[in-house]
């Protein structure tokens, strides 16, 4: 038995659940006000027999594991260690590569710890680095202690011959990104050198890397830590540690821009405020924001490249279900400079942010010209990329209706731009063919409900099966390169391929514990166990590819489908310009094939 199946057997959900809520008996159930939504009355319900919850208001669910890792905001691997000693069961030895690892991470932890600890002493000692910081910054002492705001002296080897001093080999610093190595030389040197720094830590407070600014106006102005094993920027965020908290009380958390910006408006004492700390916001970094709150609001830079990252956040947001507002910052060119002339200006700026869909028609209102034909045909074909993503088909009515209205047109007139608006794959990887969601079947332009065809229920199996032996054995991963998240019917079996063709190399229990719904993934895994336990780890790939194909073939019935009755549709209206576009993607699906 493995070591889920036995905490399972020994731990009750009632007991785990009772812990936390108080639980009465309905029927054969129990049921409690919902701990992950607001609600009066109880429609979370917990089923003793089969060892499940499920709310029926905010339709949250799954077993232990991930009542735990919600309920305490903890990853799989957390979340089965604290039940294992919970339930008496001693966890296996992890396997020696493994250990390895870890004990390499470890090192990677302390080298760091120390590198914090002396950028904090020398801060201390040198005078220009404490004017910058207290007096042309306006930081207290106490703000300089919460965040382990340091400065590394202008040399080139004073961090390395210190950690150095304390055991830690040339190559263990380089791998840190602490130091560099000039070409053919033995002698590494200190890559942060005359800078204010500001570690970067994990979820748990543990520095990984630093953001380093410089005193004066040379440039670059910030420097950050290199991609290292403990250090990845698309993850990585700027005060998640310390918002911790203030975003699960106020339930939302704000992203700004800037480092500076999270330090500033935590010492006004607005705390749920994090930042993506230069880099583009990612996926990843949303859905580990998004298992502490679903309301996110930007404060993003309003400029060209401010916006067009604001637009990319939506479509990722609604992969993940959150609500995007957006915060606009008016009289200071950032939320620092903001804070600084008057802080209740931010908490207001926060307070009155805007759905993010009301905010670029309004935004977009002023930058294109309405009365003129050009100006209507870019305001709509820029917002008909943004209603496109909107993945509830009410809400997308609304603005359906609210654009052609804005713009005197006909609604039609909208979808059929919606229809042509180019959507980029998801994934990084080129799509096989040209078919667009659409053709999936997510919202048929006629409305027809779309019915559970043989097919679909067949989709649903291949599905699982590839996602089962890709999630198992990660040299598998390979065979999804030729697909999209097109080809994935259900928004779990989405996040588990975008998370799978994202991370190459990560084990399943990474993978499970970034997911936003571990539930699947731990029955893919269930699945794959007793599947594919039996052959050896390079057989795998084939399997893979074999499956993948298999599931491109019935996903592309489907699409046959719904296009034939698209087909029919189109016929009977007299609709030309439907009926080419249909077989367009018809012939580029037999073309695949041939
Ligand atoms: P800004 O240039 O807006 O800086 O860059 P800022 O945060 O207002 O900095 P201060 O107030 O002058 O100290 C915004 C963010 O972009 C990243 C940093 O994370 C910065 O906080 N950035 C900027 C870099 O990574 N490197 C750079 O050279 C500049
Ligand atoms: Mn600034």
């Amino acid at each position: 038995m493995d070591e889920r199946t036995e905490i399972k057997e020994r731990l009750s959900i009632t007991e785990v659940v009772s812990a936390y809520l108080p639980l009465k008996q309905a029927g054969r159930s129990l049921k409690a006000p919902c701990p992950f939504h607001q609600e009066k009355s109880a429609s979370f319900m917990v089923n003793p027999e089969r060892g499940i919850y499920h709310c029926f208001g905010c339709n949250e669910g799954g077993d232990i594991f991930s009542f735990v890792m919600k309920m305490e905001g903890l990853s799989f691997p957390e979340a089965l260690e604290k039940l294992a000693r919970q339930a008496g069961v001693e966890l296996k030895a992890k396997r020696p590569e493994d250990t390895a690892a870890s004990a390499k991470r470890v090192r990677l932890y302390t080298a760091h710890e120390l590198a914090v600890r002396y950028f904090q002493a020398s801060l201390v000692k040198n005078p220009k680095a404490l004017e910058y910081i207290i007096k042309k910054r306006g930081l207290t002492r106490q703000t300089v202690k919460d965040f382990q705001i340091g400065y590394a002296p202008d040399s080139w080897n004073a961090l390395t011959d210190f950690l150095a001093s304390k055991g830690y080999t040339y190559s263990e610093l380089l791998e840190a990104g602490l130091a560099g190595q000039k070409e053919g030389r033995q002698t590494v040197y200190d890559l942060f050198r005359g800078r204010i720094m500001f570690p970067i830590t994990d979820r748990d407070g543990r520095p990984i890397g630093f953001t380093a600014r410089v005193l004066d106006d040379s440039l670059p102005k910030y420097l950050n830590t290199p991609q290292t094993p403990l250090y990845d920027k698309s993850r990585a965020i700027f005060g998640q540690f310390l918002a911790r908290d203030a975003i699960r009380a106020n339930d939302e958390v704000v992203l700004v821009e800037g480092n500076m910006d999270v330090v500033a408006s935590h010492q006004a004492d607005v705390k749920q405020v994090v930042a993506a700390s230069g880099t583009a916001l990612t996926l990843d970094q949303l859905r580990t924001l998004s298992k502490l709150t679903k309301n996110i609001k930007l404060a993003f830079d309003t400029d060209r490249a401010g916006l067009a990252a604001t637009e990319r956040a939506i479509e990722l947001g609604g992969q993940l279900g959150l609500t995007l507002r957006m915060v606009v910052i008016e009289g200071a060119k950032d939320a620092d400079e903001l804070i600084s002339k008057d802080v209740s200006a931010w908490s207001a700026a926060i307070a009155n942010a805007k759905y993010i869909v009301d905010y670029l028609f309004d935004r977009f209102a002023t930058d294109y010209d309405l009365t003129s034909a050009i100006g209507k045909r870019q305001y709509t074909d820029r917002l008909a990329i943004t209603l496109r993503r909107l993945g509830d088909p009410v809400e997308q009515n609304h603005y359906v209706r609210r654009l052609a209205e804005a713009t005197d047109t006909s609604e039609e007139a909208i979808r059929a731009k919606m229809e042509q608006a180019q959507e980029r794959p998801s994934s990084s990887r080129t799509p096989k063919t040209a078919v667009t969601s659409n053709a999936a079947g997510s919202l048929p332009a006629t409305g027809a409900p779309v019915r559970l065809t043989k097919a679909h229920k067949n989709r649903n199996q291949r599905e699982d099966e590839l996602l089962a032996i890709c999630l198992y054995e990660p040299l598998a991963r390979i065979a999804l390169e030729d697909l999209t998240s097109e080809h994935f019917s259900r928004p779990e079996s989405q996040e588990l391929y975008l998370m799978l063709s994202e991370h190459t190399h990560d084990n399943p229990d990474q993978i499970i514990g970034a997911l936003g719904d571990p539930a699947y993934g731990s029955q893919c895994i269930f699945y794959a166990e007793r599947m594919f336990g039996g052959y050896e780890r390079r057989e795998l790939p084939e399997k893979a590819f074999k499956s993948a194909d298999r599931l491109q073939d019935v996903v592309e019935e489907v699409w046959r489908e719904e296009i034939n009755r698209e087909l029919e549709t189109a016929e009977r209206d007299g609709d030309e310009a439907a009926w080419t576009r249909l077989m367009t993607r018809l012939n580029a699906m037999n073309q695949r094939k041939a």
